[in-house]
């Protein structure tokens, strides 16, 4: 792999030489004639069009492994939907997803993340994002709240988030949650391959405020597989045919963030991570890991 890069970086690669995905393939056998569709894109720079690094594109090997721990992670996210109810600690619910990770070999990526001192985000009601699990939130009745979850295993990370709620809530709340899933499902419709990642954020962006809900732009979406967060950077809300240009193997997150009142957030100045609605509104968020692929997208974790 290294010796394939540094080849690539000196001159370009040689139909016979094995090609720089890792594959072990010969480059004319794999991505030569992916490279040359891309070399005919005229990328506007005006657009903020760009062509995306080798290093985000997954090959076969790539694509099993980031499967193998998505399985993983959508185990941990049912489980903790089971444990949701009123009068549990955000707490017991983070231990028990970290030990089902553990046991099955893999580790909860968010675990001393950057610091990050639980093993999964846990936000609720009006917490859009990087909620840290306590022994003093405890849940209770009309409480809505997402858990985010992400997996690696032998290197490959898999990152996804759902939302659960506690007994009966209100209209508002029901309708934040379903129509945010909603905002995710049209937001992956448009991850097409040879589409632009701007196309993600145009399509997202226009069913919150259809619905007069505002999307958090401070945070989104990445490149998730070889690592943990990748490039690119994926708005939730922003132009259609921007950004960078979206090719087969390249997984991303698509996970926006909706509140129902503004888009402002602040961030807890105590630990840090904890993201708020600046106007102490409700927010949501679901996240899927998706694979552009040749003729459209595929879901790897949920
Ligand atoms: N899982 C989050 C995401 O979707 C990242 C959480 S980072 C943590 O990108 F440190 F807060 F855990
Ligand atoms: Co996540
Ligand atoms: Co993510």
């Amino acid at each position: 792999m290294i010796k394939n890069f540094l080849l690539e970086m000196v001159n370009k690669l040689k139909r016979n030489d094995s090609c720089w995905c890792g594959s072990g393939k010969k480059y004319k056998k794999c991505h030569l004639e992916f490279d040359e569709r891309i070399d005919a894109i005229k990328f506007d720079a005006t657009k903020g069009q760009i062509r995306p690094p080798h290093k985000i594109i997954n090959n076969a090997v790539d694509i099993e492994g980031i499967k193998r721990a998505a399985v993983i992670n959508s185990g941990a996210l049912d489980l903790a939907g089971q444990m949701v109810k009123a009068g549990i600690s955000t707490l017991e619910i983070n231990d028990a997803v970290h030990n089902f990770i553990v046991s099955h070999g893999a580790h909860p990526s968010c675990l001393d993340f950057e610091g990050f001192p639980k093993s999964i985000c846990i936000s609720v009601n009006n917490v859009v994002c990087h909620g840290i699990p306590s022994k003093n939130e405890i849940l209770k009745d009309g409480d809505i709240l997402n858990v985010d979850i992400t997996t690696d295993l032998d290197g490959y990370f898999a990152d996804a988030s759902r939302m659960f709620w506690v007994g009966e809530i209100s209209a508002d709340a029901k309708k934040l949650i379903e129509v945010t899933k909603e905002i995710m499902e049209v937001g992956i419709k448009a991850a097409q391959p040879f589409h632009f990642v701007g196309d993600i954020g145009a399509a997202c962006g226009k069913l919150a405020k259809a619905n007069g809900f505002s999307v958090v732009t401070d945070l989104g979406g990445h490149g998730c597989g070889k690592a943990f967060h990748l490039e690119p950077f994926v708005s939730h809300d922003c132009k259609a045919g921007t950004g960078m240009l979206l090719v087969p193997g390249m997984s991303i997150t698509v996970e926006p963030m909706i509140n129902a009142g503004g888009k402002k957030v602040t961030t807890d100045n105590k630990d840090g991570w904890t993201v708020r609605t600046k106007d102490g509104s409700l927010s949501a968020q679901w996240e899927k890991t998706i694979l552009i692929t040749e003729t459209g997208n595929e879901v790897l974790a949920f």
